[in-house]
Formats: C-alpha cells, sequence, structure tokens
C-alpha cells in the first residue's frame, strides 16, 4: 500500500488518506484527547494541518503518521517521528516521537504497539541517533507509553514549553524522555519490546 511506514501485528502506520479528516478531527478536537493541550482544533483548523502534516510526510518521511486498524484500514489515532521546531528550547535535527489516540481506542496497547515499530523504524532505516519524547509532567498515560517503550527520563532536559500560552500555566513545564540507538540494540539483544 502506498504511504506505509511500518506495518506490526494489529497496525497500519501509513501517511493519511482523504477519508482520515474526519478522525483527525476528532483527535483534535475531544476535551478528553485534548486535555494536556492548550487549544481546542476547529473543523478547518484540523483540515489545514492535516494537510501540512500530510505532504510534510509525502515530502520528508517525517511527521506524525497516521494509525490504522490493519483489518480494515479504519483510523483510530496518530504515531511519528516528526523533526522538532522548538529551537532553541531543543536543537535542529531532534526527532521526537509522539502519539494521539481517539478515546474509544485507548486501553488496548496500540500507541505502544506502533511506537515500538517506530522506534525500530527510526534507529534502523533512518539512522537515527536518539529520539525523544516530552509531555505535560502530569500526562501519566503519555509518559507510560515512553516507559514502557523504553524510553528513559532525562531530568536536566526537562523544559518550558515556548508555545503554552501564559493563560495555561500548567501546561508549560514539560517532562524529557530519550532513548539512543545503544540502548535500543541492548533492549532488542536482551528480548526486550521486540
Ligand atoms: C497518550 C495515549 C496515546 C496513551 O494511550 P493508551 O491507550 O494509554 O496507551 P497504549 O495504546 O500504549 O495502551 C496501554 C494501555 O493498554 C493496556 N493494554 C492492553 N493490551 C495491551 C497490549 N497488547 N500491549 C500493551 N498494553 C496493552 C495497558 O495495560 C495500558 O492500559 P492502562 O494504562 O489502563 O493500564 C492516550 O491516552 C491519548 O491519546 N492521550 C491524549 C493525547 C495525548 O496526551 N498525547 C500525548 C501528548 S505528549
Amino acid at each position: 500500500m502506498n504511504g506505509v511506514i511500518v506495518t506490526t501485528e494489529r497496525l497500519t502506520v501509513r501517511n493519511w488518506a482523504e477519508t482520515d479528516r474526519d478522525l483527525f478531527h476528532e483527535i483534535n478536537s475531544d476535551p478528553e484527547v485534548m486535555a494536556y493541550f492548550p487549544f481546542r482544533r476547529t473543523r478547518p483548523q484540523s483540515d489545514a494541518l492535516f494537510d501540512r502534516i500530510r505532504s510534510t510526510i509525502g515530502e520528508t518521511g517525517y511527521g506524525f503518521f497516521a494509525i490504522a486498524l490493519s483489518h480494515d484500514d479504519r483510523p483510530i489515532g496518530f504515531c511519528g517521528l516528526a523533526r522538532t521546531d522548538l529551537e532553541p528550547v531543543l536543537p535542529d535535527g531532534t526527532v521526537e516521537i509522539g502519539w494521539r489516540l481517539a478515546r474509544p481506542h485507548w486501553g488496548k496497547g496500540y500507541v505502544t504497539e506502533a511506537a515500538t515499530g517506530l522506534i525500530r523504524h527510526g534507529f534502523t532505516t533512518c539512522g537515527l541517533e536518539e529520539i525523544v519524547a516530552f509531555a505535560v509532567k502530569d500526562n501519566a498515560r503519555s509518559i507510560a507509553v515512553m516507559e514502557r517503550i523504553g524510553m528513559a527520563a532525562d531530568p536536566a532536559r526537562d523544559f518550558d514549553h515556548p508555545r503554552v500560552p501564559a493563560t495555561h500555566p500548567h501546561l508549560v513545564r514539560h517532562a524529557f524522555y530519550a532513548i539512543r540507538r545503544a540502548a535500543w540494540r541492548q533492549r532488542m539483544a536482551a528480548g526486550i519490546g521486540r
């Protein structure tokens, strides 16, 4: 299939299809999914972002990819390897892994499965040295994913997110996690998280 980045036992991680726009808007406007973000997106804002992400993925191979259930190709959320644009807070060339899942699909291990496949893709096909992740400190479900996939906290790199407005002070501080290729190889050699 065109635009497929990774396949796993239950999932296809791929570029976005035209028919995914409803799901993309759902995950960008649901208050529970967006609890740790300072904004919600209207349908036109969501469609504009959808177009930008889809073309970035097509042009660079990086971005927040759609996750679809393999058996019917239904989209359920996103998980991606994306180049950050938070200079000078994060240096140019940093690649983050990030995720967002529609509420009915939480609690089934889908993001852990997609992220495990993408970490492999990042360290093998893309030849990355390090993959990072960050989240609002209270976002326990997201941080639990980071820990399940073998990322380690690096508190010295915790940071205040420059795009969170002063109206949302509780969303400013971000916990920083990372995994380096050598550590990932050790996990693989030990048979962890394959
Ligand atoms: C962050 C988010 C993607 C995590 O979703 P999630 O469903 O908790 O994560 P996973 O898909 O990895 O599933 C793990 C859960 O499924 C359970 N599970 C079931 N089958 C599993 C399997 N085969 N493998 C792993 N976990 C499994 C785990 O026990 C865990 O449940 P628990 O936390 O209730 O104990 C989701 O909460 C979300 O979209 N949040 C809003 C957006 C957001 O904050 N994004 C991150 C911004 S930094």
